[in-house]
């Protein structure tokens, strides 16, 4: 019996292949701590955080409840030329988790929005210097910035640019650090690969000058495009080249942020603190959306002082920034990261994580393993002219299996949520380790 009363064929899903879809549904009903529920009763362990957001798990009653209240009392404030609390609260504890004069939250409601945000702020903070020349922004092949069209052009990842022509102008991009002959099934950062940000001096600055160059920016691991963890000295070099030159560097945390790699945020793991940091998902534990860059005190004391008073100093912003929803359920998300000390979680939980996905190192078509804090990536040999189709098949197998992995390309990437026992991570690992032995159907 249909277990639906509606149809699948209007929702235009995202980043699916929906025809795909629509011939065989993976649909979630609901959520609770570690697991889905299908619309077959079947509960689904949940290897990914949804999307990377939920690391706290699902469902948690401090968050939905602080939702359910705020629905009650504010539902929607204008956010333009007026205020409540909720946005002013989550900057404060935004500010005092940041390290560093990581000081002054915009708010959006995506990743995507934030990075688009982060960018328009870098070349407001420059022509605000009287420095406008400072056009360039330069991202990384393998960069995954979102969706919008600041994000695609500064992304690296052909598939989601070719189709759209008329990206950003003034862009270039960095070479990508993932080198297999160097570095493959490193635990942690590889040795190999810091040299790579001098690419920054010989080869971008060389061609456009430092003067022409506004921001630089990369995600300081690479999620969505297989788990690529930054060689050790990679980050502080781009920090070092960065300064030398007056150049912002823009960190895009939206995965990497609250807990993932073990600790609060990237900037803190790393020891390198850009000049603005992206935010979005685990903010809120990905129960409403809501995305963030916390900008560098400079930064924000230039384009106040650069408008005359009164005037609004940022042409910039969206109907649903700060929303009281998402506020709430961002100070409820943090609450829970606190009160159970989920980043030293984490921290602890990762040696135990690291040796359960390299023990998958032997089994059939496995190319690399790599990983880094609750993230992990195991890279497999593609299928001969079919690109992606092992790592599909590995991803419908696991679902069927009871456990929801994420595949980009033919790598599966790992980022449970942090609350998850040994137990679950056997139970994780071992699945797709026993998908994989099953090599010659997959
Ligand atoms: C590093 C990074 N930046 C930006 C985004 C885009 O976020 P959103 O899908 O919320 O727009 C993502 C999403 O996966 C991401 O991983």
């Amino acid at each position: 019996m249909d277990p639906r009363d509606y149809p699948l064929d209007p929702f235009w899903m995202p980043f699916t292949a929906n025809r795909h879809f629509k011939k065989y549904p993976r649909i979630l009903v609901s959520a609770h701590d570690m697991h889905f529920v299908g619309e077959d009763g079947r509960k689904v362990l949940d290897g990914t955080s949804g999307l990377w957001c939920t690391n706290a798990g699902h469902c948690r009653s401090k968050i939905t409840e602080a939702i359910r209240e705020q629905a009650g009392e504010l539902d929607y404030g204008p956010i333009f030329q007026m205020g409540h609390p909720g946005p002013f609260k989550v900057a404060e504890r935004l500010k005092r988790m940041l390290p560093g004069d990581l000081d002054y939250t915009f708010f959006t409601n995506s990743g995507s929005e934030s990075v688009d945000t982060a960018l328009k702020i870098a070349l407001a903070y420059h022509r605000a210097r009287g420095d406008a020349s400072r056009r360039y922004l330069i991202g990384r092949e393998r960069g995954y910035h979102g969706a919008n069209f600041g994000g695609i052009s500064v992304g690296g990842i052909p598939g989601n640019r070719k189709t759209f022509g008329n990206l950003l102008t003034n862009v270039d991009h960095l070479q990508h650090t993932h080198n297999l002959e160097q570095n493959s099934f490193s635990r942690g950062q590889p040795a190999w690969g810091a040299h790579l940000a001098d690419e920054l001096e010989t080869r971008i600055i060389a061609l456009h000058d430092a003067s022409n160059i506004a921001a630089v920016i990369v995600e300081p691991l690479a999620g969505s495009t297989g788990v690529l963890v930054p060689p050790k000295g990679y980050l502080e070099r781009l920090r070092a080249i960065c300064d030398k030159h007056g150049i912002l560097l823009i960190f895009d945390e939206v995965i990497t942020g609250f807990g993932r790699l073990g600790a609060p945020f990237a900037t803190d793991l790393f020891g390198v603190v850009p000049d603005m940091i992206c935010l979005a998902k685990g903010l809120t534990n990905g129960s409403v959306p809501m995305g963030a860059v916390v900008a560098r005190q400079g930064i924000y004391e230039v384009l106040m002082s650069a408008a005359p008073d009164s005037a609004i100093e940022l042409f910039h912003g969206y109907t649903y920034s700060g929303h009281p929803l998402a506020s709430a359920a961002a100070l409820a998300s943090l609450d829970v990261f606190e009160e159970e000390g989920l980043f030293a979680r984490a921290r602890d939980l990762a040696p135990y994580f690291e040796n359960a996905v390299h023990a998958l190192r032997e089994l059939p078509h496995v190319a690399d393993v790599r990983n880094l804090g609750m993230v992990a990536g195991i890279e497999l040999e593609a299928m001969p002219g079919k690109p992606g189709a092992r790592g599909f098949e590995v991803f419908l197998k696991c679902f069927e299996k009871g456990v929801l992995i994420r595949t980009t390309g033919d790598t599966i990437a790992l980022s449970p949520p942090l609350i998850i026992s040994k137990a679950q991570i056997d139970e994780l690992v071992g699945t797709v380790a026993d998908v994989l032995r099953q090599a010659d159907r997959v």
